[in-house]
């Protein structure tokens, strides 16, 4: 029995029948007619099974929020996104408001719907408000203000929460970076994890600290991630996106910054616009080439420029939502600007213990593997970073695969070997430390 009963909690119908039905008794009293016995013992066995439904580990609204909500937010959520899903609730909502145009119910007919007293009506208030969990997960928006406000939902969220495509929300200029990261594959000192952790508690406890402990805090929050190429400044970001379960976005600035003076604020406008009010994060490369030291300035066009570098920094500072910058360049960036980051992260080089986990974790987990391919020797052979050993891992289960053998050393070795040579420098065996003794002959020969 218990088992088809759970069977029914996948899905969301009786949300959905519940509030029709709520909207449907409401028209009825409005007209002064009672409510048949039926109606109402229907409307009380779809209350039960939406509180389970709710409660249920697998609950299809965990797909909005990883954590409980209190039973008001999931009602005020059923009947935002209610008529997106059920085309008759939108009708029952016209139909019960002056004006009849709202698909959307306003702040009035949820307090007649739900039947809310005084005390709930200002519970149902403060969920409306900025910071509150359904806000800081953007399933609802107010258009208007007070009593007049109408709820809508938040951009793509009943696509998310009933498993639809996404709808292409990418704000112009951006582009989704698709990599599903996870905390224990990020390999960083402890020190450089913790400020990570500190950057996702400014995401998450903005209710806590904003709204209920009367915090200023403003738009953002904003990161600076600096470190040389490789180091995990992106790996982070999505580790970061994946938590909070909101997709990130990738902004090249060296090609959002126009040489046109006006255009780049522009360009940024409408990026801004875009993401406005949505969950996402946002990470923008190259920030050197916004926030680069101030040139000196020699003419009015410098001047201006200089001027719009500080406004630029205001806009993305206004933003509501994690905005992570990046840059390889960290001495470049005016220490003007330093302040202005909630939260600025240091990406070193691994060390060789932080290069052995890497290879450890990066090497094809079950690749065949000849037992001398041993990470802690690979880590201490030679210094590279984490791109440039996932880049050989992968190379070497490439060749291994190709050439029908497992995983050995000359495989590692040609595979650093080639990564190493990507920077067109000159190359000889010995920038391979403790590896140059498994280079395989023809490859010294031909390069
Ligand atoms: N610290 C790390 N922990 C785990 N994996 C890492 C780490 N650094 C790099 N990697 C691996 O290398 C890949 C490339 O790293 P990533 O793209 O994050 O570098 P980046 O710092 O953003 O470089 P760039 O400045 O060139 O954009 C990652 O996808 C990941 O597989
Ligand atoms: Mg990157």
């Amino acid at each position: 029995m218990n088992a088809v009963v759970e069977q029914h909690y996948t899905g969301l119908h009786p949300e959905w029948e519940r509030i029709e039905l709520l909207a449907y008794s409401l028209g009825q009293e409005r007209q002064g007619k009672a409510l048949t016995e039926a109606l109402l013992e229907r409307l009380k066995q779809l209350q039960g099974e939406v509180e389970r439904l709710r409660r249920h580990a697998h609950s299809p609204w965990r797909a909005l929020a990883s954590e409980e909500w209190e039973p008001m937010a999931y009602d005020l959520a059923a009947l935002v996104l209610g008529p997106e899903i059920e085309p008759r609730i939108g009708w029952l909502y016209q139909q019960l408001q002056a004006g009849g145009q709202h698909n959307y119910p306003g702040v009035a007919l949820v307090r007649e719907l739900l039947a809310l007293d005084e005390a709930e009506t200002r519970d149902l208030l403060s969920l409306l408000e900025e910071g509150s969990p359904l806000r800081r997960a953007h399933v609802i928006r107010t258009e208007g203000q007070g009593w007049h406000a109408t709820l809508v939902a938040g951009p793509g969220m009943t696509a998310r929460l009933m498993g639809w495509p996404e709808p292409q929300t990418a704000p112009p200029g951006a582009t989704r970076v698709w990599q599903a990261a996870r905390w224990e594959d990020l390999i960083l000192p402890a020190e450089v994890m913790a400020q990570l952790h500190e950057f996702l508690y400014w995401i998450e406890q903005r209710d806590t600290v904003g709204r209920q402990w009367g915090g200023e805090v403003g738009g953002g929050p904003l990161a600076l991630f600096c470190g040389p190429s490789g180091t995990g400044k992106t790996f982070a970001a999505a580790v970061i996106a994946s938590q909070l379960g909101w997709p990130l976005y990738r902004v090249d600035l060296g090609r959002l910054v126009s040489k046109y003076i006006g255009e780049t604020e522009k360009n940024l406008n409408r990026l801004f616009d875009a993401a406005h009010g949505q969950a996402l994060v946002l990470q923008f490369d190259e920030a050197d080439s916004l926030f680069g030291q101030r040139a000196e300035i020699k003419d009015a066009r410098d001047r201006y420029a200089n001027m719009e570098v500080s406004h630029l920094l205001a806009r993305i500072e206004a933003h509501q939502g994690p905005v992570i910058l990046t840059t390889n360049l960290r001495q470049n960036i005016d220490p003007a600007f330093m302040r202005r980051f909630q939260v600025v992260v240091e990406f070193p080089r691994p060390d060789a213990a932080g290069r052995a986990l890497l290879w450890s974790h990066l090497l094809p987990p079950r690749a065949p593997r000849l037992p001398d391919v041993d990470p802690l020797f690979l880590g201490a052979a030679l210094s590279l970073t984490g791109g440039s050993i996932r880049n050989a891992a992968l190379h070497a289960a490439f060749v291994a695969a190709g050439t029908g053998r497992p995983i050995g050393l000359p495989e590692i070795t040609l595979a650093v070997w080639r990564e190493l040579a990507k920077d067109g420098r000159e190359l000889n065996p010995a920038d391979l430390g403790a590896l140059a003794p498994w280079l395989p002959e023809e490859v010294t020969w031909n390069s």
